[in-house]
């Protein structure tokens, strides 16, 4: 089993860094492939609660090196802040962090583009992800290995940011910047990341032939993804399965696991549609039981029922052989628990296709299938067996339609309340 990749199959905030850190106890490697600061991983131990932007959550486990590949783009106060936070908690990091010397750079002009685009027209969370994106693809980034030069860096940042000040000034009407400071600010870095920076794709590629384990760690979910998710509503990368091989640089072949993280019902944050939002009671419910506040921008996040259409979508996309369930405690104490099966279209036809346009998807009608709530609290349960029958029931009829097994169920924030399931297993 070379590669397990990891992958949020909703909008995001699905749980994935506990899933993650669970699963890298039995790692060699655990790679991070898209996104950047934009993501916020939680880790709770005991009553320690650490946010994780950029470094994959498995630092944590001592005997695991940790990979930012080159399809992350880097703030590099972010990423050094992290690497303070972990040093300070008594981790090793040096030797444990590789940086990908292909991975581009965010620069304080992303942000600041991105803040005088109206950031408030998509929701973003103001990190430069998009424009960071945008000039890579436009090929005038900045990547980690032209730190490595400083006469490389120095005539490419004056270029950029020549050309990024007559853009903030001329179509924004902002302050420009200064092209020296910048200069001097990004040397300072460099002597700082400079013991992390590798050719992680060759780093890989000798691993996997070691036949070591490699967990690929996606950011964000699937219909966020700038191909398949709810465009333009979406982030600049791609969080589903194509984005670990063409931002680690690993083979399709290597893949043998892919884990769908599916929280328990649906939750979405910044603007774009979302048919089963729920803008009444339960809907505010689910949003204090499930703490459904941003990790990175502290913004509440909508919240609904589980979509099992988008799901679907997700799963076929995505090629999922397992599925985690996350949050299912937050759903105790409900009478009743809703699923949607399929979107009624505005001529009143039912359709289990999920439409990826904006337009589209707007104007359906989700339709529910009711469950039988559970009233108990699911602290302490470690058999599948002894989750609440209603519990069973809901996640059996999920595993089913989705065709894929459930291997995991989380039923809280710390390491020890996770369900080993076989639900689904016969059928697979
Ligand atoms: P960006 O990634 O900052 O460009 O934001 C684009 C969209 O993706 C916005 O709707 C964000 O709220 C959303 N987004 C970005 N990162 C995350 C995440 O980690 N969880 C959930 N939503 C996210």
């Amino acid at each position: 089993m070379p590669v397990t990749v990891v992958i949020g199959s909703q909008w995001g905030d699905e749980g994935k860094g506990k899933i993650v850190d669970l699963l890298s106890e039995r790692m060699d490697i655990v790679a991070r492939y898209q996104g950047g600061a934009n993501a916020g991983h939680t880790i709770v131990w005991g009553d320690r609660k650490f946010v994780l932007h950029l470094v994959p959550s498995g630092i944590f486990n001592e005997g695991v090196t940790c990979v930012i590949g080159n399809g992350v783009v880097i703030d590099p106060v972010a990423v050094m802040d992290e690497i303070r936070m972990i040093k300070e908690l008594g981790y090793e990091v040096e030797g444990r962090l590789l940086i990908s010397h292909n991975a581009h750079l965010i620069m304080p002009y992303h942000k600041m583009i991105e803040e005088a685009r109206d950031r408030s027209a998509i929701g973003t969370t103001g990190r430069g992800i998009g424009p960071a994106y945008v000039d890579k693809f436009a090929r005038s980034g900045i990547r980690v290995v032209d730190l490595l030069d400083r006469d490389v860096l120095r005539r490419k940042l004056k270029a950029s940011i020549e050309e990024k000040n007559a853009i903030l000034k001329s179509v924004y009407g902002a302050q420009e910047l200064d092209v020296e400071q910048i200069i001097e600010e990004y040397v300072e870095f460099d002597k700082l990341i400079d013991p992390y920076i590798k050719d992680t794709t060759e780093y890989l590629a000798d691993a996997l032939k070691q036949g070591k384990q490699v967990l690929a760690e996606g950011a964000q979910g699937s219909l966020l993804d700038v191909d398949f998710g709810t465009y333009p509503f979406v982030t600049s990368s791609h969080p589903t399965v194509g984005g670990a091989c063409t931002g680690l640089g690993i083979p399709p072949t290597e893949i043998r696991r892919v884990i769908g993280i599916v929280k328990a019902y649906s939750t979405r944050v910044g603007h774009g549609p979302f048919p089963t939002e729920l803008s009444d009671a339960t809907g505010e419910r689910l949003r204090a039981v499930g703490h459904e506040f941003g990790a990175t921008t502290g913004r509440p996040r909508r919240c609904g029922w589980l979509d099992l259409v988008a799901l679907r979508y997700s799963t076929a996309i995505n090629g999922f052989t397992e599925l985690a369930i996350t949050k299912l405690d937050v759903l105790s104490g409900l009478d009743t628990v809703e699923v949607c099966t399929h979107y009624r279209l505005p001529d009143g036809r039912l359709s289990q296709r999920f439409s990826s346009d904006v337009a589209t998807l707007e104007r359906v009608e989700p339709v529910y299938e009711r469950f039988e709530g559970w009233s108990e609290n699911l602290d302490g349960i470690e058999r599948e067996d002894d989750l609440p029958k209603a519990a069973r029931v809901y996640l059996d009829f999920v595993s089913r339609r989705l065709e894929v097994p459930i291997r995991l169920v989380s039923t809280g924030p710390h390491r020890d309340q996770t369900v080993h399931s076989t639900i689904g297993s016969a059928a697979s």
